[in-house]
This record gives structure tokens, sequence and C-alpha cells, in this order.
């Protein structure tokens, strides 16, 4: 019988071209015109992780996507390793700005090209195929549970009620999440921390239609002029925000910890060039590391109102928009940061316009104790593949159902994400290196051996 690793280089080819195939589904959660393909990609994934062997395969429905469930108990007195993951994608557009077709995977450079590449498909499918690998060399030393979700990017609203109703389906002694990033391909880690999130939208309207800005400009309130003085009172000069009491529940990071985090490679040159920007912004006082990461934030993701089209149209226009978000760190609750700002902006709105706020979804951040077993078993399988101890960083993204789980199920995730922060997820041109997606597939088996063995 093969090995493990012995399977996986003699079916590389397979897995790669499997991934290709899922990343062809435009599973795109937040545009209601690819429903079909978003339920399309959770059938794909439910028949391939029944392929790999896994036992009670079924799309747990919900009244928006499908959860796809699926597990493999080998021992009852073995440790169960939850994985979960996404299959849905972030939206394409803009569409102009991709080398190639966001669903029609290409590799260039040993490296795929597509919507979902990194976030999470490709990633997810490591996990797959790590499975599928372990199984077939008859080498699972932990049960295994699979959660994958297909509303991950628009707040897994009905996530949260699945695993409050299935505490006793999703037992597990923990949960093994890739949907994060590494330093470099040759500077390993693993996210300890995520952040939390509060996104809103808010409107402002002046007049009760749009005027002629030659009436009427001048003599009226312009929403959009108000929305920007508004939006940029935010921030002081030094890029804290002025939201009282925004700042209350911050958890600061200890002059230890800091100095610890300042070992982090970090290559600011490098950071610059990648992003086609001759200098840093951010809070005073802080790295551009702990900007990213410790500290909570607040940016606007759009802003509208008035007329965008061709040409020029001379209009005052009635309302404008703007979607806000304001990342938090832990300690800090979504529900009461939502509160603060959704006061905070009505208490600022000057006379002349009325002002709506309406929350999205949120969620809280969290931290990951490094000296758990299951800490080690990742840190010790990184290491084992990449020769090189994996540096514990905090990440600046959230996955708010990571809070959640620890709530619901008791339970606490480990973030063994092998992605890069230039891999452009949310972007065009999202990619995923080779490199990265095979390193996956090796490591996750020595998760498992480690966390087996650890177990004990
Ligand atoms: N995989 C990301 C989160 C992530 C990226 C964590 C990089 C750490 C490093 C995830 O798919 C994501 O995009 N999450 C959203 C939150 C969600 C509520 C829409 C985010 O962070 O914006
Ligand atoms: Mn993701
Ligand atoms: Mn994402």
């Amino acid at each position: 019988m093969q090995s493990t690793h012995e399977f996986i280089a003699a079916h590389k080819d397979r897995f790669l071209a499997e991934l290709l195939d899922l990343l062809r589904i435009p599973s795109v959660s937040a545009d209601p015109a690819y429903a079909g393909d978003v339920r399309k990609a959770a059938e794909w994934v439910a028949a391939n992780l029944r392929a790999a062997g896994a036992d009670h395969v079924r799309l747990e429905e919900t009244p928006g996507y499908p959860i796809v469930y699926g597990e493999k108990m080998v021992d009852p007195a073995a440790p169960t390793v939850l994985v979960y993951g996404h299959y849905d994608v972030q939206p394409a557009d803009p569409l102009e700005l991709w080398d190639n077709p966001p669903f029609e995977p290409v590799i260039k450079n040993e490296v795929i090209y597509a919507r979902g590449a990194c976030d999470d498909k490709g990633q997810v499918f490591m996990h797959l195929k790590a499975f599928e690998a372990m199984l077939a060399s008859e080498n699972l030393p932990c049960n295994v549970k699979f959660m994958i979700e297909g509303e991950e990017e628009v707040g897994s609203d009905n996530l949260g009620n699945f695993v409050a109703a299935n505490k006793d389906l999703l037992k597990a002694d923990v949960i093994l999440i890739s949907d994060t990033a590494i330093i470099a391909n040759d500077i390993p880690s693993i996210d300890v921390g995520l952040r939390g999130l509060s996104y809103m939208e808010v409107e402002v309207q002046g007049p009760n239609r749009d005027l002629h800005s030659g009436v009427y400009g001048g003599a009226v309130a312009n929403p959009i002029t108000i929305l920007c003085q508004m939006i940029s009172s935010m921030h002081d000069e030094f890029n804290h925000i002025t939201i009282p009491g925004f700042y209350d529940g911050v958890m600061e990071v200890s002059a230890a910890d800091r100095a610890s985090m300042a070992q982090t490679p970090f290559d600011l040159d490098a950071y610059q060039k990648d992003l086609g920007i001759d200098t840093v912004h951010g809070e005073k006082g802080y790295t551009t590391l702990e900007r990213a990461s410790i500290r909570p934030t607040l940016d606007v993701n759009g802003i509208w109102g008035g007329y965008t089209g061709e040409g020029a149209k001379t209009v005052l226009p009635s309302k404008a928009y703007a979607k806000i978000s304001m990342r938090l760190v832990p300690n800090q609750s979504s529900a009461e940061i939502t509160r603060l700002f959704t006061e905070h902006f009505k208490a600022i709105a000057p006379k002349g316009v009325k002002v709506k706020v309406m929350a999205h979804h949120g969620g809280e951040g969290y931290l990951m104790p490094t000296d758990s077993i299951a800490f080690k078993a990742a840190s010790d399988a990184m290491a084992t593949t990449f020769g090189k101890e994996p540096v514990p960083t905090r990440g600046g993204g959230s996955i708010p159902i990571v809070a959640l789980f620890e709530k619901e199920l008791g339970v606490k995730s480990i973030l063994m994400g092998f992605g890069l922060d230039s891999d452009a997820i949310h972007s065009p041109n999202e990619h995923y290196g080779l490199f990265n997606f095979y390193k996956g597939i090796e490591t996750i088996p020595h998760f498992f051996q480690n966390f087996a063995a650890l177990s004990k």
C-alpha cells in the first residue's frame, strides 16, 4: 500500500484538475443571480467528499445556501477534528481588471488564477484531498467531520442557527480551518487572532428630490458633501476613531507581546511596492503590522449618490450613501460598536439633512491560545513540511463564525491557512500558488497524526 505521501504524489495532477473544476462554478453568494451556481458548488463539494470516502455526506438545507456535511468516524476513542471552510466566493467585479475571466481558471508560472482560488475553494479542497489520501493509505488517526458552508462571504447568517441546533452532530475536539495566510512561502505562520466586524450602511438625505445644481446649488445642503464631512470627522489628526466609547472594550496588547510582534518578519518596502503606494497610513503610535491586526479600524467600503453615469449631468442630489465597516479587536462587542456608531452618526448629522443608519452583518474577534495541543499539532506539522517553525501572528481579517463556534460548541479553532496576503483575495486576479496548494495537502495529514498522538 502507498503511504499518504506517495498517494498525494501519485494523484497530484488529478487533485489540481478537480480543483479547477470547482473554480469554474461561479458560487458568488452575495449576488442572487448566481443562486443556482452556489447550490451547484455545494453539490460538487458533496460529491467530491463522498468520492473521497466520507460517510453520511449530505446537504444540510438552511433558509439560505446549504451546508455540506460529511464525516468519517474511525474510532470512538480517537479525537475528532471538525474541518470548516466555505465554498462561496466574493463577487468578481470589476471584471475588466482581470487578466483572465475569473471563473475560467488558468495556471501561469505555477500559480492558479481564479476567483476563490485562495479564498477559500483552494484551501478547503486541500482538506478534501488530504482526507482522501489519509483514507486511501489507511492512515486516518482521528475522526473527522466536514462542515463546508456557502454563506461565509455574506456573514454566515444561517450557520449560527445550524451550529446551535446541531451541537451533538458537530461535537469535536478541535476545529481546523484553512482560510488565512502565512507570511511568506519560506516563513510559515499561524494566525492566533482574528478581528471582529461591524458593517454599516448609511443614507444622508438633503432635499426631497434631485435638483438643478445651478438653480439650487449654493443654497441647499448637498448630501454628498455632508456625508463626506461626516465620514472624515470620524478620524482625528492621529487617525484615531472619534466615535465616543469606541475604544472602551479594546484589549490592549502588552509591551512584551508588541515587542515579540515587532520580531515578525515584515518588509515595508516590498509591502508598499506590492500595493503601489509610497507611504503607509494609519493610527499614530502603531506599526503597520499592528495597525492591520491588533487595532480596530473604520473604513469606507463604498460611497455613492448623484450622477455617476457617462458624461456630465448637473445635479444636486437628494441622497448620498456609504457602506462603512469597522474591524474590531478581541473584547470589543460588535453589537455595542454598532450601537455606538449609530448614535454617533445621528448625533453628528447637521441640520438640513436626515440620516438613516442600518447594520449589516457583524461578528466578534477571536484569540487562540498557543499553549494548546491543537496549536502544537499545527505548529509541528508546519515545522515538518516547511522545515521551519511557524511564527504565531494576529490576522486582520474576520471569520465571525469562529467566535461563535467557541460560544456554542465550546471548541477552539486552529487557523492553519496556506495563502499569502498578496494572493489578491476579494480583488481582481485572485490567485493561489501550486506550492501553497500542495504544501497544504502535505501538511494536513501531519496535523492529524500530531493531534492524535498529543491527545493520548
Ligand atoms: N478568509 C477571509 C478572512 C481572512 C482573510 C482572515 C485573510 C484572515 C486573513 C474570509 O473569507 C473573509 O473574507 N471574511 C470577511 C468577513 C465576512 C463577514 C464577510 C472579511 O474579513 O471581510
Ligand atoms: Mn475565506
Ligand atoms: Mn473572503
